[in-house]
């Protein structure tokens, strides 16, 4: 290409305004909170990296859509239109409309799992293993052995471990109802997963028998890193990417608040009539009919449109390079950040950052606060808070701390994601006088939604 630039592939229609406060307005909101950013009013904040789920902006294609949508209860023509863009991309058979990807799980386990069976994942996402677990099974993380170090380049970080995968296999075949892949893998960076490995984790699953599923909320994004990195496929696609990825396997559940670029919604979709009957029935007990499963006709329009433009390769390439650009200034400026930045998301090495707060201070959480404090920027924390609380209610630290930013769909421009980069150098800059915090209330399970905690706010000259 004759220019480098890349720029947002869209011009702004509607604008939502944002809010500018003061770090005075901004201590006050976070005190307010108990110093735990999900209780935050989002009013209060400026840039908003909670999460990329739901959070993502229409295109006018699907607000148009929206307009069209069938309310029927049975048999919308708006169901055939979701039905028909998702059977188009996946190829399967049966496409079971839900209110969102979690409702897909639940469908999916409830009628697959039973109690001591062993589900492996490259890295369950907290919904899929609280799911699994749910029906008594395991949930078995098997990823590659790179994909826990977080300074390590390569390429497909997300793989699997097909070794491993084969030998549990082997050991417990009768225990395994079926395998799952989760593309990009979220909880392990959103790193992407290769062709090869797919490819190859399904002729594995193939031999014994086993179903083979993608967890695949974030299946445009991958494609993309597939034609990026993988040998073979730069001249193809990303939706003849996406079509061979689910080629080789059985069945999908999937989130269409990602790479759906809708609101709400999700499905499961399948190949195996007799258990997509069970899973229907399912469906009408607790989310509806099988042609509107928990979503308005409205809301099918605009994941039938939705997940079509999310393989657009402009938009891809805007995507992926916007969270690669903030990697790199982050990187060049010496902030310890997950290497290589992935499909959706930045997560910051807090433990690399501000290697004066002990664990049992949690680095990551104090870093999200300083990022509040400091520019109005919400992130996640991805450390102890989140997993140190073992189910006899004793503390062990997380393995990792991370800070998580991840990018909304076509919501944020470069401009944004400069000012995000200074406001992250600043806190980098000052990081010496940020302080850890201390929990002093907080419920038994899943604390960080909603946990108090004592928190030390810094000054800055
Ligand atoms: C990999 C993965 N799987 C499943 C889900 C659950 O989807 P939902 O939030 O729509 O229930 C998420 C949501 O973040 C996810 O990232």
């Amino acid at each position: 290409m004759k220019y480098k630039t890349i720029i947002e592939p869209f011009r702004i229609k509607a604008v939502e305004p944002i809010k500018h406060t003061t770090r005075e307005q901004r201590a006050a909101a976070i005190q307010a909170a108990g110093y735990n950013v999900f209780l935050l009013k989002a009013e209060d904040v400026l840039i908003d990296l909670l999460t990329d789920s739901g959070t993502g902006a229409m295109s006018s294609q699907q607000w148009a859509g929206m307009m069209r949508g069938d309310e029927s209860y049975a048999g919308a023509r708006s169901f055939f239109e979701f039905e028909s863009a998702v059977r188009d991309i996946t190829g399967f058979k049966h496409v079971i409309p839900t209110h969102q990807g979690r409702a897909a799980e639940r469908i999916l386990f409830s009628n697959i799992a039973k109690s001591g069976d062993i589900v492996p994942n490259n890295t369950h996402f907290d919904t899929t293993r609280a799911n699994v677990e749910h029906q008594g099974a395991t949930a078995l993380d098997v990823p590659i052995p790179e994909g826990r170090q977080p300074q390590l380049f390569h390429k497909f970080k997300g793989n699997i471990d097909l070794g491993r995968l084969e030998l549990i296999i082997q050991e417990n075949v009768e225990r395994i109802p079926l395998v799952m892949i989760t593309v990009t893998n979220n909880s392990g960076g959103g790193q992407p997963v290769s062709m090869e490995n797919i490819r190859q984790a399904s002729a594995i699953c193939r031999r014994f028998g086993i179903p083979i599923f993608l967890d695949a909320c974030r299946f445009a994004e991958n494609s993309w890193f597939i034609k990026l990195r993988e040998e073979g496929y730069s001249d193809k696609t990303p939706f003849e990417i996406a079509q061979e990825m689910f080629s080789y396997v059985d069945g999908c559940t999937m989130s269409a608040k990602k790479d759906g670029m809708s609101n709400i919604g999700g499905f499961l979709a399948l190949n195996d009539d007799a258990l997509s009957q069970k899973c229907k029935n399912t469906l009408i007990m607790t989310e509806g009919f099988p042609t509107y499963g928990g979503l308005a006709g409205y809301d099918l329009e605009a994941i039938a449109i939705g997940i079509r433009e999310s393989l657009e390769e402009d938009y891809l390439r805007y995507r992926i390079r916007s969270v690669e650009y903030l990697g790199k200034i982050l990187t060049n400026e010496g902030v310890p950040i997950v290497h290589p930045p992935g499909g959706h998301a930045i997560y910051i090495d807090a433990l690399g950052m501000l290697p004066h707060i002990p664990q049992s201070q949690y680095p990551a959480w104090a870093l999200s606060l300083a990022l509040y404090l400091e520019g109005g920027i919400r992130s996640v924390e991805i450390g102890s808070v989140m997993f140190g609380r073992q189910p006899d209610g004793s503390e062990k630290p997380s393995a990792m701390e991370l800070v998580r930013l991840a990018f909304p769909r076509r919501v944020y421009t470069q401009s944004h994601v400069d000012y995000l980069a200074e406001v992250i150098c600043y806190v980098n800059a000052i990081r010496h006088d940020i302080r850890g915090v201390e929990i002093v209330q907080a419920p038994a399970v899943l604390r960080h939604f909603s946990a108090q905690f004592r928190y030390n706010i810094f000054f800055t000259s």
